[in-house]
């Protein structure tokens, strides 16, 4: 059976375990969206490791990765990835395949990503993660954009070297600083790009990822027929989908279940399950609304909130951003059933709450007045929104080393039996710690 699994809040649910845990019933794994912005943390056998662009199934050696083209790649960190990964062991050749069809995040991208974030004024910044996905995203679509198989033909350095000058005409424009352009491996001068230092450099990368890049799309159709089962990992989260996310605070892919389709060449009848990844309260790193919000670096200090921060080490695993936090949103995850078509949850993270007092769940908004229990469509009324919360006594004991959820404290199992109650799917895997042994498989 193939299986989505995605993220149903901001991002940051826990993926990266789960995806791990799912990866023994799948012998595929494919990345279907978003780029090097994402990571994914992983720990096994006592070793922790943060994929950024490779499926984490690589350390599974039985398994094969692929990175789709719904992915923007950036073939250096790709490249710094795999000598990570060798030096730790693992062999990716062989096991990793990109598709001919997977757009390629340039130096340039990430150049403008941060001008383009640096011109904002205060209140329209997006908080970008830097890493050159919103330009990658918007030159695919304006239909500019450079594929991983054009890597592969003769005229690449010569559009590269074109695509810097145009890129450069733009940091003219954008008045950009150097102080605001420091990108590890380009050269910045006057606000402008080394042109020959990118070509020499893409030049290099070309002939270190050429093995790996192939047409996945066949490869994952014959590997269906040949009945091989797909798991495909999602990055990211629901609330932040360019469609269904809060617009304009979010990423420029499609991270909910129907980018999956899209972002790797199978076809919606191909899918047989849908897991969404929910966190036993709510985070977000970066700029928009979140209603829920106790804690953050700037003006909200509530101390639950920092006590979720602290416990459940929460800061960007790419950007190392402290995450704003709060309590769990069921309106966030019953919207995010309904676009996904979650079939099970895989809960996260409940044993950081295992200090808390009392414990809230915001059960439905209050917009300008008027309950409602469905999201608003836009990120101005969620803005605006109050939460309407229900109180539970927290369980005042540790959760980690339960290894079956009928020895769950009772208040803990009735805390979580509200969640799943309230948020439309059954519960598949809890998981109470970072280890892949501190998870309770229900039902997947
Ligand atoms: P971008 O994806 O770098 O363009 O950033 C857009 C928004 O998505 C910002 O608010 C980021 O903080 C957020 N974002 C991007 N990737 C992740 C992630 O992997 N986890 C959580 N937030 C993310």
């Amino acid at each position: 059976m193939n299986t989505i699994l995605i993220g149903s809040q901001w991002g940051d649910e826990g993926k990266g375990k789960i995806i791990d845990v799912l990866t023994d019933k799948a012998d595929i794994v494919v990345r279907y969206q978003g780029g090097s912005n994402a990571g994914h943390t992983v720990i096994a056998e006592g070793k922790k490791r943060v994929l950024r662009l490779v499926p984490s199934g690589i350390l599974h050696p039985a398994k094969t990765c692929v990175i789709g083209n719904g992915v923007v790649m950036n073939p250096l960190d790709l490249i710094g990835e795999i000598e990570e990964l060798r030096a730790s062991g693992v062999e990716p050749k062989g096991r990793l395949f990109i598709s001919t069809r997977t757009q390629m995040v340039m130096l340039y991208h990430r150049a403008l990503d941060k001008a383009e974030e640096a011109a904002r004024p205060v209140g329209k910044k997006i908080g970008t993660t830097g890493r050159g996905i919103g330009p990658a995203y918007a030159a695919k679509v304006g239909r500019s954009g450079l594929r991983c198989g054009d890597m592969l033909q003769d005229d690449f350095l010569d559009r590269v070297r074109e695509q810097v000058a145009e890129t450069n005409e733009r940091l003219r424009e954008l008045r950009a600083k150097d102080e605001d352009l420091a990108i590890p491996g380009c050269t910045v001068k006057g606000g402008q790009l080394d042109a020959e230092e990118i070509v020499a450099t893409y030049a290099a990368a070309k002939e270190r990822l050429a093995p790996y890049v192939i047409d996945t799309v066949a490869y994952l159709h014959e590997a269906k027929a040949a009945g091989k089962s797909i798991l495909l990992e999602g990055a990211q989260g629901t609330m932040l989908d360019i469609d269904f996310g809060t617009y304009p605070f979010v990423t420029s892919s499609n991270p909910t279940a129907g980018g999956a389709c899209i972002g790797s060449g199978l076809s919606p009848r191909d899918i047989g399950c849908v897991v969404g990844v929910v966190k036993a309260y709510t985070t977000r790193v970066g700029e928009g609304p979140f209603p829920t919000e106790l804690y953050n670096a700037v003006d909200k200090q509530d101390p639950d909130g920092k006590t979720m921060a602290e416990r459940g080490h929460e800061f960007g695993a790419v950007t190392k951003r402290p995450r704003r936090t709060g309590w769990y949103d069921a309106v966030v995850a019953r919207y995010s059933q309904q676009v996904n078509g979650v079939d099970y949850w895989a809960l996260t993270k409940l044993d950081v709450l295992d200090t808390l007092p009392k414990i809230k769940i915001c059960v439905a908004y209050e917009l300008d007045g008027t309950r409602i229990e469905t999201m608003p469509s836009t990120a101005r009324e969620l803005a605006r929104v109050k939460p309407v919360y229900e109180e539970m006594d927290g369980w005042l004991c540790e959760t980690s080393d339960v290894t079956r959820i009928e020895d769950l404290p009772p208040k803990a199992r009735a805390y979580v039996d509200r969640l799943v109650e309230l948020s439309g799917a059954k519960l598949g895997i809890l998981s109470i710690g970072p280890a892949r042994e501190s998870t309770l498989r229900l039902a997947l």
